[in-house]
């Protein structure tokens, strides 16, 4: 606790990113061995070199990819959940532990407005509930043998790399990748998605599933979920729904608007180790038919034969591809309970409403240019200046360590993007980010200059 308790006290002023010139190699000159060298020297080691070194995802001032924080109560949850190593896995084992995973899968799928009779997993991450909700899609829809080169899924350039890595895992890797026409904030034009579906069909195509982001990576852009959704109704496209950055932006009345059409989704994926702020290892999966999801994952094993006649509630082993599992409801149910909803709708209208402050002063910048306003809490900009400068800056920033940002390519340029998603994240650490920013763009003018 003493550690804990002096590793958060220190976040606010610590660096948002730093690299020790080992790279934490000493940790290697203590190996695993016969004789334990004591807490209080493995705790020391952690300090120096896993506490301190690389991005520090507790900051607030780090705002790269898609941050999350880490709660205190989810870290105790998670204390808690070792303790007692409750089995997950199966209702018979630890019916309160279940209870607790699927009461908060019940929580989110009425978030989404999906009906009773959806169910879902809490996954690892939502790489892991892409792979099953593809897995319940391709065996819903008989994608197998034969028709796999005609499958069709539709996505666009900005869907996330997941989806690609989920479809060679389920062995649909010749499955044919639709990449629709997105409009200039970066979101798939329905009139574009019609008409591939309507080529397709004529081509003898199977037109199988579609793929729909609520929050890219990129930029946060929210495809128009309702009139695309209406497509896959029509088309009879399984209808799957990645707000795995987005999803919990459902809490606040501006993300409501902004994913109406999510309902019609026959699965969702939404990360609470993203914007509901968990630590990393927590995704979830959510399915409309719950039915279809258990079809494509239940097993059975005589081993197994007394665990299984429990009716009460479903088992996440049957409904995902894990079956001794982390007991990892506990680290979401905790927070929730202790702290209720009303923290976590006004941290997220808070990150909303400081990405579109911080998309107005830079584009109020003589130095910088921007990319559109936020659809959610991700804004793009660069140096203005070519692709050179802007990687030197980023470059810059990391070596600075006070902020920490990422980059990406958009239309192949070179973009910085802010991602202000953290809860530590607040107006102090956006201005901060935006005069060392500042500063260190200058510097790079001056020294281009020179
Ligand atoms: C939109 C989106 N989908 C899926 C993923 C993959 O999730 P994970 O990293 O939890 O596996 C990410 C991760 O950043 C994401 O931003």
């Amino acid at each position: 606790m003493r550690h804990a308790d002096a590793y958060l006290s220190a976040v606010e002023h610590a660096p948002a990113y730093q690299l020790g010139p080992g790279k934490a190699a000493g940790l290697l000159d203590c190996p695993i061995a016969e004789t334990g060298i004591g807490l209080d020297h493995a705790l020391e080691l952690i300090d120096r070199f896993v506490d301190r070194e690389g991005i520090a995802p507790t900051s607030g001032r780090f705002t790269g990819y898609v941050p999350g924080g880490g709660l205190f109560h989810a870290a105790l949850g998670d204390f808690l959940a070792a303790i007692s190593n409750r089995y997950a896995g199966v209702f018979f084992a630890s019916p309160g532990a279940v209870r607790i995973e699927n009461q908060l899968v019940r929580w989110m799928a009425g978030l989404a407005g999906l009906p009773k009779g959806a169910s879902g997993y809490l996954s690892a991450g939502g790489s892991g509930a892409t792979l099953a909700a593809i897995v319940t899609a391709r065996d819903a829809r008989g994608i197998s043998g034969e028709n796999i080169p005609r499958a069709v899924v539709y996505v666009t350039e900005h869907t996330h790399h997941c989806v690609d890595k989920a479809m060679h895992i389920a062995g649909l890797g010749a499955v044919q990748r639709r990449h629709v026409a997105a409009d200039e904030r970066l979101r798939m034009r329905p009139e574009a998605l019609a008409a591939a579906i309507r080529k397709d069909r004529q081509e003898g195509m199977l037109p199988w599933m579609l793929l729909l982001s609520a929050g890219t990576t990129n930029t946060g852009s929210v495809d128009p979920l309702s009139p695309l959704g209406e497509i896959a109704a029509r088309e009879s496209l399984w209808l799957h729904v990645d707000a795995a950055y987005g999803g919990f932006f459902l809490l606040t009345d501006e993300g409501r608007e902004k994913l109406a059409g999510i309902e019609q989704a026959d699965s969702v994926v939404m990360d609470p180790h993203k914007t509901l702020f968990l630590p990393y290892g927590s995704g979830a999966l959510l399915v409309r038919d719950g039915a279809l999801l258990k079809q494509a994952h239940r097993g059975d094993a005589d081993y197994l034969q007394d665990t299984m006649a429990s009716l009460d509630e479903d088992s996440p082993a049957d409904l995902s591809p894990e079956l001794t599992k982390h007991f990892r409801g506990l680290r979401m149910w905790l927070p929730l309970q202790v702290l209720g909803l009303a923290p976590f709708r006004a941290a997220l209208s808070e990150k909303l409403l400081l990405a579109r402050y911080f998309h107005a002063q830079m584009a109020a910048s003589d130095l910088f240019e921007v990319g559109p306003t936020p659809d959610l809490s991700v804004v793009t900009f660069r140096q203005k200046g070519d692709d050179a400068l802007n990687q030197r800056l980023v470059e810059a920033v990391q070596r600075d360590g006070r902020i920490f940002l990422s980059s990406t390519r958009l239309g192949g340029r070179f973009t910085l993007r802010m991602a202000a998603v953290c809860h530590r994240t607040h107006l102090a650490e956006i201005d901060t980010t935006i005069q060392v920013l500042h500063e260190l763009a200058a510097k790079a003018c001056q020294d281009r200059r020179a």
